[in-house]
């Protein structure tokens, strides 16, 4: 492909392009470099639909980076409940206190020193200086990868390809406009060139591409066999006294570091049963559910007790139960509680 295939693609999206709520209007004006920061980190591992309601209320609670930087950490634990992959939260946060102490709460245009922030890896630093300051940043993310694979018809599997669909990606990159270009391809793989059932008689670059055309697009790209995923057994123990649940905090560093959950014990490949258990109570059981974390898939049972009235528990916050809502559960502690209270509560569905 070449640049008149870039400008091919920027035509398409001129006309084509999503109306998202980070993107600035078609056409003209710059976007707020703190809404396209606080919009990639949330679009990593998450989906445009699921991101919009928590952008939205991210930026009207937080308009600026200074007043994030203020906020409490477990305000803003809770405020992302539900979106998952929780070290971003904490890393937003120690971003945006970095932003206000070292930086003048300026986000920095240059991608070596947006990676040097807590949080930004490649892919986002590329993102923020090409879509934020429309700096020549090579984006590529999941569909750019699907989207190049294709176009070269590229026989190499993932993730061995990578080094290669960079070095293409860099090809491809127009000198102007390439936050619109970034965007454009990503438009282009979640519009037409779709993981199945790609729309290969409507995109703007079928002209140059090798899969498509021969009718293959769907091969691409090409993938190695991936181990399965280990499965783990656990216990959530939902102890309850006068209309309140016992809730922990968890350890700041690791898996939902510093969430509020229910009480757990041990996540191993044997059923944990009763062990962890807060107290010696009359535990029954209440149901499973299941969650696919990223390296492991787990079984949670969900352990019930009730007690008279609450009782001192080192570590542990008595909760009122009409406001579980407010407790920012994650979301595999929040379908574990459902099968508790089922409607007796509210529950954001997170
Ligand atoms: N995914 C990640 N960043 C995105 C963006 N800026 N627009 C659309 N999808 C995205």
């Amino acid at each position: 492909m070449t640049v008149d295939t870039a400008a091919e693609l920027l035509a398409w999206y001129d006309v084509h392009r999503r109306t998202l709520p980070w993107r600035a209007p078609a056409g003209g004006g710059r976007a707020d470099p703190y809404a396209v920061w606080l919009s990639e980190i949330m679009l990593q591992q998450t989906t445009v639909a699921a991101v919009g309601p928590y952008y939205r209320a991210f930026l009207a609670r937080w308009p600026r980076v200074e007043a994030l930087a203020a906020e409490r950490d477990d305000a803003l634990m809770s405020a992302w409940a539900g979106l998952g992959y929780y070290a971003r939260a904490r890393n937003l946060l120690a971003c945006a206190r970095m932003i206000v102490r070292d930086h003048d709460g300026c986000f920095p245009q240059d991608e070596d020193a947006l990676r040097a922030l807590p949080g930004i890896g490649a892919y986002t630093a590329a993102a923020i200086s090409a879509i934020a300051f429309d700096r020549r940043a090579v984006v590529v993310d999941g569909n750019v990868e699907r989207v190049i694979s294709r176009l070269f018809a590229l026989q190499t599997p993932l993730p061995a390809a990578r080094s290669g669909i960079r070095r293409l990606a860099d090809r491809l990159t127009p000198d102007t406009r390439p936050g619109d270009f970034a965007q454009a391809m990503m438009d282009l793989g979640s519009m037409i060139c779709t993981p199945r059932r790609p729309a290969c008689p409507l995109c703007p670059l079928r002209a140059a591409c090798a899969a498509g055309p021969a009718g293959d697009a769907e091969l691409y790209p090409m993938k190695a066999k991936k181990a399965a995923k280990p499965h783990r057994h656990g216990t959530a123990f939902w102890v309850e006294a006068a209309g309140h649940v016992l809730l922990v905090m968890r350890p700041p560093k690791g898996l939902l570091g510093g969430m509020r959950t229910l009480p757990t014990g041990p996540w191993s490949e044997d059923e944990p049963a009763l062990s962890g258990a807060p107290i010696d109570a009359g535990w029954s059981l209440a149901g499973r559910v299941r969650h696919v974390f990223t390296h492991f898939s787990l079984d949670l049972t969900l352990a019930c007790a009730s007690l008279p009235q609450p009782v001192d528990i080192v570590g542990g916050t008595w909760w009122p139960i009409e406001s579980i809502d407010a407790a920012g559960l994650p979301t595999v502690f929040a379908k574990a509680a459902r099968l508790q209270i089922g409607d007796r509560a509210p529950m954001a569905g997170g």
